[in-house]
């Protein structure tokens, strides 16, 4: 894949100069931008990234890309952004998920994040992606990543850019699976909400991961086969 311009907006709550974030990872290859609220901050992370890696406020990062990654949880872009209408035609990749409640007793997803900032700004092409795994997961090595083959579901309401954004996946290590529709963003909102609670109260262990295989048909039929249903 050619150079794009990525930029992330909203940058780690954690972040402190000489730690290694996992963000230089997912956008290795690229131009990079990092948006933040304090732009002092995002100009800290790029210097930090290297590679001509820049940093500033959300505004710039935003007018600086062709892909926006949007890590602000729910946080809408007419709310963060001076002007959103920056975000016109570009392609704005939605990775969040809503807070985990105690017990893992999530309320229903009868509206998905990424529909909510398609709503907010209804000239961008806004594609969920990404949110499925733990940031560790994009600390792994491309080809180590791919021999695992983990899935990154893929939704929105532009072919074009979900394509992008699964070459991207590819380009990353990961196995992009386009999904479809922004509405089938809901279902995936609710597998992450479902790997969070092996990652947190299961396994306990950030490495685990959610993805489709495709098994090898069947060379026998020790159980008679698939039989035509009567319901
Ligand atoms: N961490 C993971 O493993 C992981 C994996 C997959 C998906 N996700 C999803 O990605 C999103 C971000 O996760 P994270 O771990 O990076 O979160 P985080 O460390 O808490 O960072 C969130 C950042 O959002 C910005 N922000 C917070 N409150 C805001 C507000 N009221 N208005 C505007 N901006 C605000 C801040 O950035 P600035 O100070 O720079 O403005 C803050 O540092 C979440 O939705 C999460 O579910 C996380």
């Amino acid at each position: 894949m050619n150079a794009i311009k990525i930029a992330r907006i909203a940058l780690p709550l954690r972040f402190k100069k000489n730690e290694a974030p996992a963000l230089p990872r997912i956008f290795g290859g690229h131009q990079v931008f990092f948006g933040s609220r304090n732009a002092a901050k995002g100009q800290s992370v790029g210097e930090f990234v290297g590679n001509n890696a820049q940093g500033g406020t959300n505004d710039e990062a935003v007018a600086f890309a062709e892909i926006i990654l949007w890590t602000a949880r729910g946080v809408m872009p007419s709310t963060l952004l001076a002007n959103p209408s920056l975000l016109d035609g570009k392609i704005l990749i939605d990775c969040n998920n809503q807070e985990i409640p105690p017990g893992f007793a999530y309320p229903e997803i009868t509206e998905s994040l990424a529909e909510k900032i398609a709503k907010d700004v209804p000239n961008a092409r806004v594609v969920k992606a990404f949110n499925t795994m733990a940031q560790e997961v994009f600390e792994i090595g491309t080809e180590t990543l791919k021999a695992h083959q983990v899935s990154v579901f893929i939704a929105g309401d532009d072919a074009d850019a979900r394509q992008v954004v699964a070459r991207l996946a590819d380009e990353i290590g990961f196995s992009p699976l386009d999904c479809g529709v922004l509405r089938h963003s809901r279902l995936i909102e609710t597998v992450a909400d479902f790997i969070r609670l092996i990652i947190i109260g299961v396994e306990k262990n950030p490495y685990a991961t959610i993805s489709v295989h495709n098994l090898p048909s069947a060379t026998t039929t020790r159980l008679g086969g698939r039989q035509a249903s009567e319901l």
